[in-house]
């Protein structure tokens, strides 16, 4: 799935750069503005063109993740989901949330927030995972290291699936396992996993996911997804309300408090619908229609392919074992920025992060993309 008519990026890039800012999937763009162009052609009626939005946005989203469209809203970015989230929880004060010590920030201060209700937020220390940490550098955690932080007062599991650093996965269903068993609720920012490595919260038991939607999932900047499951939903407070959120839908005068109990209550008012026809478009095309385990394996089988050419002894790839592993490679070197610089200058784009360089090739990246890679980076 490599045809520069996709993915017009490849023209004049080696993007390897999808743990940041993904390139647009350029159909997913074309979809998305046949909407304003026909609203801008026929207004209002432009909407009966284009079905259920965005409902069949949920419905492409619920199949991603193996669950029904009612677990899904439509959001602008993984923070809203989850400062929705958090900020709903029915928290009392000395209530616990665990969270990691190295989080992205959509994914620490929506908890730190919290603290205003009473509500102490324990973060687990980092822990050494690969002989290159060094100091200061984000390795990840063992669920041992969760286990020791848990009390009677812990209701809530804060944690990415993917460290967007060290590119280290945790164990989603082994956590879930251990939430299940102690009554805590797991909630996971998958914007470094959904639409790249698969993500089952029912099998798992996880109470809620937040994601990005312009990284993995290749849709529009200003996107994002929420799942949550039902007897989750039901205990979150509403702290967002508009005129989309009731039950009574365009009978604007009628303000009796009416709200839908599936995942439109956390969309509460009027959406970004473009960008709704684009990311279901993207999920559709690059993630349902070839299977998300294989996108998955495509892009291990690229990383391997890079980790066999390369040579040179000053740069160390960190590897986690299959159950760890993700769709961010992350290289140790000791100059991390001019690195990347390098290989911008030879068409490659990579970013650091925390003092790694990320290598994250997707689905429409080559063998050949990887090797040339790998091959600057011999003769750097
Ligand atoms: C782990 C993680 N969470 C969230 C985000 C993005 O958050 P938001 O969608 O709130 O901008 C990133 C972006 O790099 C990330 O790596």
């Amino acid at each position: 799935m490599h045809s520069s008519e996709q993915f017009p990026i490849r023209k004049n890039w080696t993007y390897l750069n999808n743990s940041g800012i993904a390139p647009m999937y350029a159909p997913g763009w074309e979809a998305g503005s046949a909407f304003e162009q026909a609203r801008a052609e026929k207004g209002q009626m432009a909407f009966a063109d284009f079905g259920s939005v965005p409902g069949s946005l949920r419905e492409a989203a619920a199949e991603l993740l193996q669950t029904s469209s009612e677990n899904m809203s439509f959001m602008k970015n993984t923070a809203e989901g989850l400062s929705t989230i958090a900020g709903g929880y029915p928290f009392e004060p000395g209530d616990e949330i665990i969270s990691y010590v190295h989080e992205y920030p959509s994914n620490h201060y929506p908890y730190v927030l919290q603290k205003n209700r009473g509500v102490v937020l324990k973060l687990i220390p980092d822990r050494k995972m690969h002989e290159g940490q060094r100091d200061g550098m984000p390795g990840g955690f063992v669920l041992e290291d969760i286990e020791a932080l848990i009390t009677d007062r812990t209701r809530m599991i804060g944690l990415s699936h993917v460290q967007f650093t060290s590119g280290f996965a945790c164990d989603v269903q082994e956590l879930g396992e251990l939430c299940a068993d102690r009554g805590i609720d797991l909630v996971i920012d998958g914007a470094q996993s959904m639409g790249c490595l698969p993500l089952y919260p029912e099998k798992w038991n996880v109470s809620a996911i937040a994601a990005s939607g312009w990284k993995w999932m290749m849709g529009p900047v200003g996107t994002g997804l929420l799942y949550t499951s039902p007897q989750f939903r039901k205990k979150i407070h509403q702290t967002m309300a508009g005129a989309d959120l009731m039950k009574q839908g365009q009978d604007y005068l009628n303000h009796s408090w009416q709200p839908y109990e599936d995942g439109r209550r956390f969309e509460y008012s009027t959406v970004p619908v473009s960008l709704a026809i684009a990311l279901e478009k993207c999920i559709r095309d690059v993630h349902l229609s070839n299977g998300i385990e294989k996108v998955r394996d495509h892009n291990w089988k690229l990383q391997d392919a890079f980790l066999q050419k390369l040579s040179n002894p000053s740069i160390q790839p960190v590897r986690f074992e299959n159950k760890n592993r993700s769709g961010i490679l992350s290289l140790i070197y000791s100059e991390p920025e001019k690195l990347c610089a390098h290989l911008k200058q030879n068409g490659i784009i990579v970013t650091h992060r925390g003092g790694y360089c990320r290598i994250a090739p997707h689905i429409y990246n080559t063998v050949e993309d990887v090797e040339r890679a790998a091959e600057v980076l011999n003769n750097l």
